[in-house]
Parts: structure tokens; sequence; C-alpha cells
């Protein structure tokens, strides 16, 4: 970046992004903590798990209702423009992007696929002791002992995910500079001029929307676990 360069302020991710985004990880660490926990926990590990799982389930949908960066239409990128990326990386004058990079946009979709493989695995886990996943009932013993590995290895996957992820993020910090990490508080990134005026105007979020995909979400998980019908 050249000295002469005039940055601006602009809106990189709406409320329910970052909501989203904070809640999740606060939830990751519940739910690591009463897994481990054990016993009584292992009730709150379940309430903490549809959580998780209404979370997710209210992103994959936000992806399409949400604003313009929190799109998938914004973010997944094709691989050649992601290796491309990649590989102007090393340099600190790599592209800036308002929402996710295309490399980043990858990562985002392997965590929440990690995050989907968690939380449905869950459902369907057992502890041999006294507690099980609401839908353990509909599978065989086998099965659902197999779907409980399934969840304790896929914890390492998450782990391994989450690292590269915050190693990702403080490289932009320390190299290019880019506060990231601010931003997903903010919801606002300062970025070169000409990269704010070539993007066009941005699709704003409608918290009313928001409300009623949440809601929808909910319900979901709600049939999903009580399966009243
Ligand atoms: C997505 C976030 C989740 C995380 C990070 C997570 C993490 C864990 C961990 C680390 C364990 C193993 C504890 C141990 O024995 O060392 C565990 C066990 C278990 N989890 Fe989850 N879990 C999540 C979601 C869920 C959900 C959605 C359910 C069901 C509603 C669930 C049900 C169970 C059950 C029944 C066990 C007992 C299995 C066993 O003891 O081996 N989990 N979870
Ligand atoms: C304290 C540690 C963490 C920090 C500082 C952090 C920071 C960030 C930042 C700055 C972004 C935006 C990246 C961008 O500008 O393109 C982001 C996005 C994201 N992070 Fe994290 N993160 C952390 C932990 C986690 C964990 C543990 C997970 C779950 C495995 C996670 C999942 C995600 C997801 C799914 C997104 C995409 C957000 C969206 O588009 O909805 N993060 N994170």
């Amino acid at each position: 970046m050249t000295t002469e360069q005039k940055m601006i302020a602009v809106r990189a991710w709406d409320a329910p992004v970052r909501v989203f985004h904070w809640l999740l990880i606060l939830l990751l660490g519940f739910q690591v903590y009463s897994a481990k926990t054990g016993g009584q926990a292992m009730l709150w590990h379940l309430y903490g798990g549809y959580a998780v799982l209404t979370l997710i389930l209210f992103r994959l949908l936000w992806g399409f209702a949400g604003g313009t960066h929190a799109r998938f239409a914004d973010f997944v990128a094709g691989p050649s423009a992601a290796w491309r990326f990649a590989k102007s990386l090393i340099s600190p004058r790599s592209a800036y992007f308002i929402g996710h990079n295309p490399l980043g946009g990858w990562m985002v979709l392997a965590m929440l696929a990690s995050l989907a493989l968690q939380a449905i695995t869950g459902l369907f886990a057992n502890d041999d002791i006294a507690t099980e996943g609401p839908l353990a009932v509909l599978i065989s013993k086998k099965l659902s002992d197999q779907m409980t590995s399934l969840h304790h290895w896929n914890l390492w996957i998450l782990a391994a995910l989450a690292v590269l992820h915050v190693v990702a993020v403080f490289y932009h910090r320390l190299v290019k500079k880019e506060d990231l990490i601010q931003a997903m508080f903010t919801g606002v990134k300062r970025l070169p001029e000409e990269v704010v005026a070539a993007s066009g105007t941005p699709r704003k979020a409608s918290p009313w929307v928001a409300l009623v995909v949440f809601a929808a979400a909910n319900a979901a998980v709600f049939l999903l676990v009580k399966r009243p019908f």
C-alpha cells in the first residue's frame, strides 16, 4: 500500500453476522466445558448443542437472505481465484476485500461444514451411561456409537480449522496491517477508497428478515428435536 492511498470506512458485516460469530465462540467453549464436566452438565451440553445447531442453520439461511457481504454469492469464489489470492499473500500488497477474501471464503465454508457435522453427529451420539442425543433412538446402537466416535474425531478437525482461522486473522493484522478483528466487532473496515468505489452500493440487511430467518431456524430445530408429528 502506498502512503498516499486514501482509506475510508465501509460497512462490511451486518449485525447478525457479528452476533452469530461471537455467540458461536462462546457456545463452542460452553460445549467443550459441559462435555468434559459430564454428569448433570450433559443435559446442558444438549441444550447448548441445540443452540449451536440453530446458529448454524441461521447462518446458512442468512447466506442467501443477508446483506451483501453475508451472502455466499459474495464470498464463494472459484479455486483459481482462491489460488491467485493465496499466491499474492506473500506480499503485503495483496488485494483488499470488503467481505471475505477468496481463500477466507473457503475457510468459512469448511468451518461451517465441520460445525454442522459436529452438531448433527451429536444428535445421534450416546455416552453409554445416561445421555444420548434426541435422535439416537431412531438408529441402531452400533450406528450411534459410530456417530459418537465421529463426534469425538471431528472436534479435532474443528479445532485445527479454528486455529488456522485465527492464525490467518493475525497474519492479516501483522503483515497487511488490516484489523479484521475490530471489524468483526464494529462491522466497519477501513479500506482504500478505490476498493470501496469499485464494489458498488451494498445491499443492506433487513432486521425483520433477520428475525424471520432466526424464528425459522428455531422452529426447524424444535421440530427436529421434539418430533411432535
Ligand atoms: C457443535 C458443538 C458441539 C461440540 C463442540 C461438542 C463437543 C463434545 C465433546 C468434546 C464430547 C466428548 C466429551 C468426552 O467424552 O470427552 C461430546 C460428547 C457428547 N455430545 Fe457433543 N458437542 C457439540 C454438539 C452436540 C449436540 C448438538 C449434541 C446433541 C444434541 C451433542 C451430544 C453429545 C453427546 C450425547 C455426547 C456423549 C458422547 C460421549 O460421551 O462419548 N453434542 N460433545
Ligand atoms: C477468538 C478467536 C477468533 C477470532 C479473533 C476470530 C476472528 C474472526 C474474524 C476477524 C473474522 C472475519 C474474517 C474476515 O474479515 O474475512 C471471522 C470470521 C469467521 N469466524 Fe472467526 N474468530 C475466532 C474464532 C472462531 C472460531 C473458534 C470459529 C469456529 C470454528 C470461528 C468461525 C468463524 C466463521 C464461521 C466466520 C465467518 C463469519 C461469517 O461470515 O458469518 N471463528 N472470525
